[in-house]
């Protein structure tokens, strides 16, 4: 353990935290502030992203001691007293706030882009919007509302992404603020992960890891001795039918004989903390016997190709 002091939203914070923490962990975990938002943990998508004396940075592999003796600035510090900042502002104008998992995120990078170029007596275009924007994702809006939300913020006038049609006094053809867009661009919005409960377990899943193979054993007996482990389950814990899917119920809950996808299900645990779990699913042992992989639709169809799903009368189609 370590003490970190740093300055967050302009309120001096000062932790006994271990070194290994990351600045999304104190920021959500230690502080509370859950308008960061994590989506990939790894450096790739930026939603995570909060400004560190004014630079963007990815707050989920940002050392949380190389913030140490730095201004941090995080959604919630961009609305303090109330006032909704000029992008905050836009956003909700020009309809760029949908699920709002990358709003922070999209939100603290522009502010970066809009900083600077103030700074620098400039209007930020399409292209330098599109530039810093580059490492920050959003699967939603398409990222036209959120340019011209951007360029409004900065200044420009730009009209509103869905023109009003409606007749005075309707309210059909008016645009209209998402209801939780608000609570999204204040970072006020909790998502499933922002909540912590009193004595709360945290889960984890372990995946096949190999994308066909036949499952000989599962060996859980390590994972289930391990301390703060409360529970680990297999497919022999699946009460009743141990299938699901879309089409048709061919997916196991928790795969009993074989796997079919890297990503199936073979076992879920609950701990203590999310550290806990890491270290449990790697006691997990899974024996496989490797089966032939089916890499593409190509291949998929051609006579001979490996059975994901045995006995089927199309075989490998729908
Ligand atoms: S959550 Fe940090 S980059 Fe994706
Ligand atoms: S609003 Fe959903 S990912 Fe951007």
């Amino acid at each position: 353990m370590s003490r970190l002091q740093m300055t967050v939203n302009g309120q001096a914070v000062d932790l006994e935290i271990p070194e290994s923490r990351f600045l999304s962990e104190v920021l959500r975990e230690d502080l509370g502030l859950t308008g960061t938002k994590i989506g990939c943990n790894e450096a790739e998508c930026g939603i995570c992203t909060v400004l560190v004396n004014g630079t963007p940075v990815v707050s989920c592999s940002y050392p949380a001691f190389k913030a140490a003796g730095t201004d941090v600035e995080t959604i919630e510090g961009l609305s303090a007293g109330g006032k909704l900042h000029p992008l905050q502002q836009a956003f909700l104008d020009h309809g760029a706030v949908q699920c709002g998992i990358c709003t922070s995120g999209l939100i603290m990078t522009s502010k970066a882009l809009l900083d600077e170029k103030q700074a620098a007596g400039e209007l930020p275009d399409e292209a330098a919007i599109k530039t810093a924007l580059k490492d920050t994702y959003c699967r939603c809006t398409g990222y036209q509302s959120v340019i011209s939300a951007i360029r409004q913020a900065s200044g420009q006038d730009v009209p509103p992404y869905i023109p009003e049609t409606g007749a005075a006094g309707f309210e059909v053809g008016k645009a209209q603020p998402n209801p939780d867009a608000l609570a999204k661009i204040r970072g006020t919005a909790k998502f499933t992960d922002d909540y912590q409960f009193p004595g709360m377990l945290y889960a984890r899943t372990l995946r096949a890891g190999v994308p066909h193979a036949r499952i000989r054993s599962i060996d859980v007996s390590a994972a289930r001795a391990l301390a703060g482990v409360h529970a680990v389950l297999t497919h022999e814990d699946v009460p009743g039918r141990n299938l699901h899917g879309i089409v048709d119920l061919d997916w196991p809950v928790l795969c009993a004989d074989k796997v079919r996808y890297s990503g199936d299900a073979v076992a879920l645990v609950a701990t203590d903390s999310e550290a806990i779990a890491a270290q449990a699913l790697d006691l997990i042992r899974v024996d496989y016997e490797e089966l032939p992989a089916v890499t593409d639709a190509m291949r998929a169809v051609r006579p001979g190709a490996p059975e994901v799903h045995e006995g089927r009368p199309d075989g490998n189609l729908l």
